[in-house]
């Protein structure tokens, strides 16, 4: 298992010795390496058995610092890193020859965000070199949102977590850039629509390949079909329908309604961004139970039900 403790130091030179290291942020907890460093980085695609073809996000703390390694900056997402950052905000920008290729899986493209998280900020100040952090999970597995999860699945492949509480969005970061000249989204996340097209001041469309029925190309990356997935398997619709079809089946429920099966609220009081905070712990509970299946409705698509409600498609898809 690996040690989990609040040491920025301990943490920055085990990265700076090329280590992996778990790292906290808003959305969820990031497996942080050396952006810089091949090897490093060859060595977070190994401890999540994540294939070479599904590019990283990396990790600064300024505007400043994301120039260093972008070629340029369209002013639309300028626009939005001066609106939103930190948070839960990715933006895709043309990348400077310093950034290596196996982090953007070949790609022009490189994924870019500064996390809103006080101890990760304060690390990243204290290294030269951004991060490449994916989410800290095996892949195509539930997100990360404490401490626990992560050594739990990857403890024995890393040395160290940095321990930051629980995530407070608890769903990956919006991802966002240019389509043929046209800002687009490419993975709805922690920053809801509304408030990108807020700042944006016009309507922001999702990528085509990102749309759920139509995508399964593994030569494009990430936003796979399965994803987010628990072992057990998700079934998604009316839950007192399906409860009497199903009979050792657990609930993740939302709201008031009571069902009578072994359940995990995702918020009591129907609030959607405590829902996002807990979803990924509700699905890692359930799938820690004795149940053989997860039954769940869909939740009111708006704010971050739209992003949440993506998540549950992709959880419930055929592997
Ligand atoms: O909130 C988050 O974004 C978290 C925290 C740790 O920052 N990170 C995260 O990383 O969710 P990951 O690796 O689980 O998902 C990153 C996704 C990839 O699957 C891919 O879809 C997209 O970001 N991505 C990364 N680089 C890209 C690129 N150059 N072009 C297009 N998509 C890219
Ligand atoms: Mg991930």
């Amino acid at each position: 298992m690996a040690v989990i403790g609040k040491d920025i130091l301990k943490a920055a030179q085990l990265l700076t010795e090329g280590k992996l290291v778990a790292i906290p942020t808003e959305t969820v907890y990031g497996l942080a390496s050396n952006a810089l460093d091949v090897t490093a980085v060859a060595g977070v695609f190994k401890a999540k058995n994540r294939p070479t073809f599904d590019p990283l996000i990396i990790h600064t703390y300024s505007i400043e610092k994301v120039k260093e390694y972008c070629r340029e900056f369209p002013s639309e997402l300028e626009k939005l890193a001066k609106a939103y950052w930190p948070g839960p905000l990715t933006l895709l920008l043309p990348k400077k020859n310093i950034i290596p290729d196996l982090v953007t899986s070949g790609l022009d493209r490189v994924a870019v965000r500064i996390p809103n998280h006080p101890l990760t900020l304060e690390l990243l100040q204290q290294l030269n070199f951004p991060l490449a952090a994916p989410s800290a999970n095996p892949f195509g597995y539930v997100s990360p949102t404490k401490p626990e999860h992560v050594n739990k699945q990857l403890g024995n492949v890393i040395d160290y977590i940095l321990d930051g509480g629980n995530c407070e969005v608890g769903i990956e970061s919006t991802i966002v850039g240019m389509e043929n000249g046209k800002i687009c989204i490419y993975r709805l996340g922690g920053s809801s629509i509304e408030q990108i097209e807020k700042v944006v001041g016009k309507n922001v469309p999702i990528a085509i390949g990102m749309k759920i029925n139509n995508y399964n190309d593994p030569s494009a990356p990430g936003q796979l079909k399965s994803h987010y997935s628990p072992t057990k398997k998700l079934i998604i619709g009316n839950i007192e329908e399906l409860l009497k079809k199903f009979k050792n089946a657990a609930v993740l429920s939302f709201g008031n309604k009571k069902h009578n099966a072994l359940t995990f609220n995702l918020s009591e009081k129907a609030d959607i961004t405590e829902a996002a905070a807990n979803l990924f712990t509700g699905l890692r509970t359930l799938d820690e139970s004795d149940a053989e299946i997860i039954l769940c409705d869909y939740l009111p698509e708006t704010g971050l039900g739209i992003a949440i409600n993506d998540r549950l498609t992709r959880a419930s898809a055929e592997k």
